[in-house]
């Protein structure tokens, strides 16, 4: 049965204190879900290898939000996936939009980072999303095409079972973000799937888990993880406060248990 997964990235907030104890609270929460809920959060840099021991036997996993793709090297500034390796992460998110934005992130080193993450044995989430210019001119369809063929140029259909795909449009992010319709989601999601499909074979295309990420909060949460296609959520703001992500995970472990969602098998 195909998991849901349910994770957030931290972006450039919470300070090593306070992330310890988001942590430590989280632990207890997940403990008592009953469902197969996938769990993630992505600290910043500082707080990984402390937040790593405090959750050393809770049922969270743990990433980096970026990485470089060589394993070592004169990058000042960049963070290789041996370091993550060491301190024993195993998700890495890549090319998030604000990455893409600030940046300077490439579909092209996206790929790179991609090969480099799956050659050390790291589990890439990789985040595509058109932008509002681009979904007015209806080319939504034909950029997410071109992001995921670029990202998982040269990536086999053994390594399928490690990727996470977020879809994530750039104009639903952030607080300037508009909440996507459930529609236009569901078309992303279908298009997403067959894209995989047709990059990684039909029976490694189907199973890869691809989230939707982008003004997630608790009163839209359970609309999107109904779609077809939607195997979880990536969230920023509605779960940087332990109580709102505890709430998520407490509606989403209900659903699922009622049977709402249709896990595919
Ligand atoms: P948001 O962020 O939930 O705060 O819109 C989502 C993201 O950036 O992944």
């Amino acid at each position: 049965m195909t998991k849901l997964w349910v994770g957030t990235n931290w972006k450039m907030h919470k300070s090593i204190k306070e992330g310890m104890k988001y942590a430590d609270q989280l632990g207890r929460i997940v403990s008592e879900l009953n469902a197969d809920i996938e769990v993630f959060i992505i600290p910043s840099y500082t707080a990984l290898w402390p937040i790593k021991n405090q959750i050393a036997h809770a049922p969270i996993r743990l990433g980096a939000q970026n990485m470089h793709w060589a394993d070592s090297g004169a990058y000042t500034g960049e963070v290789s996936p041996l370091m993550l390796k060491e301190i024993g992460l195993e998700i890495v998110e890549l090319g998030h939009s604000e990455r893409r934005q600030y940046y300077n992130e490439t579909d092209e080193r996206i790929n790179k980072k991609v090969l480099a993450a799956l050659k050390h044995g790291l589990r890439p989430l990789i985040c595509i999303g058109e932008t509002r210019d681009q979904k007015h001119h209806s080319v939504a369809e034909e950029i997410l095409s071109i992001q995921l063929k670029i990202a998982l140029s040269g990536v086999g259909m053994a390594d399928a079972e490690r990727l996470l795909i977020a879809y994530e449009p750039v104009w639903a992010i952030g607080e300037e973000g508009v909440p996507a319709d459930k529609r236009h989601v569901s078309r992303m999601h279908a298009h997403i799937r067959a894209i995989l499909e047709q990059l990684l074979g039909r029976e490694a295309g189907r199973s890869l888990p691809i989230l939707y990420g982008g003004s997630v909060n608790r009163a839209n949460s359970l609309e999107y993880l109904s779609l077809e296609n939607v195997n979880g959520l990536f969230i920023g703001r509605a779960a940087w406060d332990i109580q709102s992500f505890g709430q998520i995970l407490m509606d989403i472990d209900n659903f699922c248990r009622s049977g709402s969602k249709a896990l595919r098998q």
